[in-house]
């Protein structure tokens, strides 16, 4: 019955790389495949107490699509120049991507992203149709001249997508003279930015470039509540220009009604307590930097990576190594990653020697033990076999 399904769907096909990580969730294999925050660091006991706090007939009844105004107004303040009127809460920033994909995208319309990016941004685009340029990046971020080359050639997107801070997967930050320029570019050639931004407050060195709606008009910023409280509420928040503020509530409208008040009170209620909040970061920071140091410091011969400033991944490169071939392999014997070609528009043969290895989910000694493997794993996959 399968040409009953809609082009969308069909197109939408399981990849190679999603039928790999199911190799993932084998019991005994050490993840640092996903991107889970660590469970032993939840506010478990503060959510329980926002539970009792915000249960009531309001946290159990239908809302207004826009989401509830305390949670408006909590992400509002945690963008620059923001008003209430211009937030909209999502089921998580996933969401927020697909909701700009149906409301801008029509099939074939470029969009511009990072190469390499985050795969859930991929989906959400193609699936609307979208065509993803895939824009080279480096430590720095997108590369915003090469950007600026194609759009002086005739390029034309309708959004340019970029996660500004410690990237997934490739943990690059965008520097703030690059954000200057693509808000440039933006406003010249008129298209939108996407910046989307889950890691940003997960820094535990250096400092925080400005946000990209300080620099640009036709910027929409992204939030969520996943990396810095917990996943399974699912509450994101997006700030977005006048003009595109309908058209996305009407979209989520036809999508979910709303999202769940109860999750939405909770997570204003968990966010309205300052100096909890500040502490749950201080301590997450802390963690992450020390789980980011030791995953590096262990990192088996033959693979190379920049030692993090913040956020939840290495992104690691081995010269002459076939990632997809080695994951098999590398499962085998109890640890598992994300080989790099998944997270590239237009992945080719040097896309294939990368791999994303998250230190968030697992403790340090469990971060040794999977190294540990992950090198055994190397030495029985002569490179470029596969
Ligand atoms: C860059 C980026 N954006 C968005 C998301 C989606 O997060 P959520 O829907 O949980 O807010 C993720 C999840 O890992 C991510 O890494």
């Amino acid at each position: 019955m399968e040409h009953l399904l809609s082009a969308r769907a069909r197109g939408a096909r399981s990849s190679v790389i999603r039928e790999l990580l199911r190799l993932t969730e084998q019991p005994g294999v050490l993840s640092l495949a996903g991107g889970l925050p660590a469970p032993e660091l939840f506010p478990t006991e503060r959510v329980r107490a926002a539970f009792e706090t915000v249960l009531g007939a309001r946290a159990l009844q239908y809302a207004a699509t826009e989401g509830a105004v305390e949670l408006r107004a909590i992400a509002a303040r945690r963008f620059p120049a923001c008003t209430v009127d211009e937030v909209l809460v999502t089921t998580g920033s996933q969401q927020a991507l697909d909701l700009i994909a149906r409301c801008l995208l029509d099939p074939g319309d470029a969009v511009v992203v990072e190469s390499p990016s985050y795969l859930g941004a991929l989906q959400a685009f193609s699936a609307a149709g979208g065509r993803c340029v895939g824009i080279p990046g480096d430590a720095d971020g997108l590369r915003v001249d090469v950007l600026a080359d194609h759009l002086a050639a005739g390029l034309r997107p309708k959004l340019a997508y970029v996660v500004t801070d410690f990237a997934n997967p490739s943990g690059a930050t965008l520097s703030t003279e690059r954000r200057r320029a693509l808000a440039t570019l933006s406003d010249r050639y008129g298209f939108v930015i996407v910046e989307d931004d889950p890691y940003g407050e997960l820094r535990w060195a250096g400092r925080r470039p400005a946000p990209l709606r300080d620099m640009g008009s036709q910027v929409v910023s992204l939030g969520s509540a996943s990396k810095v409280l917990v996943p399974g509420l699912r509450v994101g928040w997006m700030a977005a220009p006048s003009w595109l503020m309908g058209p996305l509530v009407r979209t989520k409208q036809a999508a979910d009604l709303h999202t769940s008040t109860l999750s939405q009170l909770l997570v204003a209620e968990l966010l309205r307590d300052d100096a909890a909040q500040r502490r749950h970061l201080e301590r997450l920071r802390a963690e992450y930097g020390t789980r980011a140091a030791a995953l590096h410091a262990v990192l088996p011969a033959g693979l190379v990576a920049e030692r993090p400033d913040g956020g939840m991944f290495l992104w690691a490169h081995g010269e002459g190594i076939d990632t997809t071939a080695l994951l098999p392999r590398a499962v085998d014997v109890g640890v598992a990653f994300v080989p790099g070609s998944a997270f590239f528009p237009q992945p080719d043969a040097a896309s294939g020697e990368w791999m994303r290895l998250s230190y968030a989910t697992l403790t340090v000694e469990g971060l040794a033990e999977a190294a540990r493997r992950l090198g055994a794993a190397m030495e029985a996959t002569p490179a470029g076999v596969g």
